[in-house]
């Protein structure tokens, strides 16, 4: 099968059998395109459609992101996981406004100048908004391109030739659908364990499924043992006035931008760690179950402190930038890490 072949296949299939319900597949606009495109990078295609949904009920428009808040924002990230992206999308809607009057740049090369656009994404909005050929490289096409291939290079050489096939395969007619279409098939048919062979429309010409070799293509990376961190998350809930004490962790790291408790480490005493920050003796406090938040890279083992008595000199005051006394009742205005709106939701 030559490329174009590859491609005249893969486009009838999807044609018939591609997921064009999907609801960033209608209406399209850069706008609408670009939004998907962040929310769906390593993310599952189920879970991201009620979040599109609720994006784009509230902004509907690139200049109605652009103009919010980031609170608002990482409000409607709650959830999502990898927080950087709906800090990056505010502040690349921010810059499309500022730098391009408002209109998205069509280009691979300028789409990946905004901050949380990389190469694939780039060629993705490329190619699906505005219909140019520009190749992309997800996690789906390099599974298929791996077996169809029969690709078990080195990984330092194999990212290089992935996008010089990517490149290749994609078609000059109808590269937004080819790129939807390969991406569907990755989801759908090509799937890391136990692919769909029988109903792939380019079997005939894959080398995996020639060879018997699906199962054992891609070739597995060494799994890495995840580090273990714990934290202490402190709990001043003022029950008279249905409000908890709340602090915005830093704009970089993990949930940055989002809101959070105070988060004592582990290690430290926790009385004397209020007493150095927040200059507030504890009386009693409740230590409720340890639980586990599981991200990328690492394993957090979470402590709740329920403080139930304590003697403030400056806290019940402290209301800035940074710290909140947070109203239990009022509907959520501003982003929370998935395990901290669990408590919120259990006090
Ligand atoms: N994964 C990344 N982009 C996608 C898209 N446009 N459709 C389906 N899955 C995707």
């Amino acid at each position: 099968m030559t490329p174009r072949q590859f491609a005249n296949s893969l486009l009838a299939w999807y044609d018939k059998q591609g997921r064009q319900s999907l609801p960033w597949r209608s209406d399209i606009s850069a706008y609408r395109v670009w939004v998907s495109e962040i929310m769906l990078q390593q993310t599952q295609v189920k879970t991201v459609i009620d979040y599109f949904q609720r994006f784009m009920a509230r902004f509907p428009k690139l200049k109605d992101l652009a103009s919010a808040n980031q609170d608002e924002v990482l409000n409607l990230w709650t959830g999502l996981g990898y927080y950087a992206r709906g800090r990056n999308l505010h502040k690349a809607a921010q810059q499309i406004v500022a730098q391009h009057g408002g209109r998205f740049p069509r280009t691979p090369e300028t789409l990946q100048a905004l901050p949380g656009i990389g190469r694939s994404t780039a060629g993705a909005i490329s190619a699906i908004a505005f219909g140019e050929r520009s190749p992309i490289l997800d996690g789906n096409v390099k599974r298929v391109l791996i077996r169809y291939y029969a690709l078990s290079e080195d990984p330092k050489t194999l990212e290089k030739q992935l996008w010089m096939l990517s490149d290749q395969h994609t078609p000059e007619e109808r590269p937004g659908d080819y790129t939807q279409a390969i991406m569907d098939l990755g989801a759908m048919l090509c799937t890391r364990t136990k692919p769909i062979c029988g109903l792939c429309p380019v079997k005939k010409g894959c080398q995996a499924y020639l060879g018997d070799r699906t199962h054992e293509l891609p070739t597995p990376r060494a799994k890495k043992t995840t580090p273990v961190r714990a934290v202490k998350m402190l709990i001043f809930h003022d029950a008279k006035k249905g409000c908890v004490f709340l602090k915005k962790r830093p704009p970089v790291g993990i949930w940055g931008g989002l809101w959070s408790f105070p988060e004592c480490p582990e290690e430290e005493n926790i009385e004397r760690w209020c007493e150095e920050n927040y200059q507030l003796s504890i009386k009693q406090k409740e230590i409720w179950p340890t639980f586990k938040h599981v991200f990328t890279h690492f394993q957090l083992y979470i402590t709740p402190v329920y403080v139930t008595s304590y003697e403030y000199k400056n806290l019940v005051v402290m209301d800035d930038q940074d710290h909140v006394w947070y109203a239990l009742a009022k509907t959520p205005d501003r982003g929370f890490a998935a395990p901290v709106k669990r408590l919120l939701a259990s006090l």
